[in-house]
């Protein structure tokens, strides 16, 4: 079949060895097609013909890296996503309520692939519900390496389709619906914003800005796309940004077999930090 684009394989190689570097996404040699059809767009948008002209573009023009991420990324999420950990983190909120914990300062919360932001909200969601407040004493970290997404976080607007299966109850208490030019579109409150900041971080960087202290870190369908060695070095980073209670959530198919001496499964996808290691004296 002819193609639109010269794309031959030293350029898919190019490509796989680039985005390994900025991002850590490991691509599969299956993932040729998707790699053509994701930066085809670029060279539209750029009007070159050729994906080696990209490349040799993506090496001169700095401002292109953001945007070469940025079509490369996989974006999948959904309100409530492996809705277990939400219930998880209500009994807990419940529970630091309970014992007053909290009067200590905000309760921090970290997504740490965010997405367009539904993993964030259903976070804020669940705070608002578990301390029966619209300004309960949490704060949540949202980051994200792709920029583009970060975007549609921070506005909170979403077509119809994508809360067709939430809860009734949530849908009336959390969205606003759009009304003229913005029908068929909800936005969500903006209380539950004030909850949020969003950031754009990439998890490859070698500083983090944070200072740690994180009840829960909610890190899920991101280390699939990254290498064992790449997850590890993540791994070790994470561990000190929790507090002593704090626990990580990870994907569905997410394990860390290999960092037994970082975290232990408590099942369901969830992971206390192993604490008195080597890497913590
Ligand atoms: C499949 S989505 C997961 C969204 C959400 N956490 C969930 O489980 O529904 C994966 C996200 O990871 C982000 N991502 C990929 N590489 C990253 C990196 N190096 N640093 C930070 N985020 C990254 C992508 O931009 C994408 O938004």
């Amino acid at each position: 079949m002819q193609r639109e684009f010269d794309f031959t394989d030293a350029d898919f190689e190019r490509i796989r060895a680039l985005i390994r570097k900025r991002a850590g996404i490991s691509l599969t040699a299956r993932k040729r097609d998707l790699v053509y059809s994701r930066i085809a767009r670029r060279l539209r948008v750029l009007g070159l013909s050729r994906f080696s002209d990209y490349l040799d573009y993506l090496q001169n023009h700095n401002l292109e890296a953001q945007d070469f991420i940025n079509a490369l990324t996989t974006n999948l999420t959904a309100f409530f996503r492996e809705e277990h950990h939400f219930v998880h983190l209500a009994q807990r909120f419940e529970a630091l309520q309970a014992s007053q914990a909290q009067d200590k300062g905000r309760i921090q919360i970290w997504s740490a692939a965010c997405s367009t932001g539904e993993e964030a909200y259903s976070l804020a969601m669940t705070a608002v519900e578990s301390f029966g407040s619209w300004t309960p004493p949490v704060s949540i970290l949202a980051t994200d390496v792709d920029t583009n997404v970060l975007e549609h976080a921070k506005r909170g607007v979403y077509g119809m389709e994508r809360i067709e299966r939430l809860d009734e109850a949530r849908v009336k208490t959390f969205f606003l619906k759009g009304r003229g030019a913005r029908a068929g579109s909800v936005k969500v409150r903006p209380e539950l914003q004030a909850l949020i900041s969003f950031r754009s971080l990439n998890l490859l960087a070698p500083q983090w800005p944070m200072r740690g202290g994180f009840e829960a870190i909610f890190c899920r369908n991101v280390m699939i796309y990254f290498d064992k060695p790449t997850q590890y070095q993540i791994l070790s980073k994470l561990h000190p940004q929790l507090n002593e209670r704090g626990l990580l959530y990870a994907g569905h198919s997410e394990s860390f077999n290999h960092a037994t001496d970082l975290f232990r499964s408590i099942g369901k996808t969830m992971f206390a930090p192993v604490r008195g290691t080597a890497k913590e004296n």
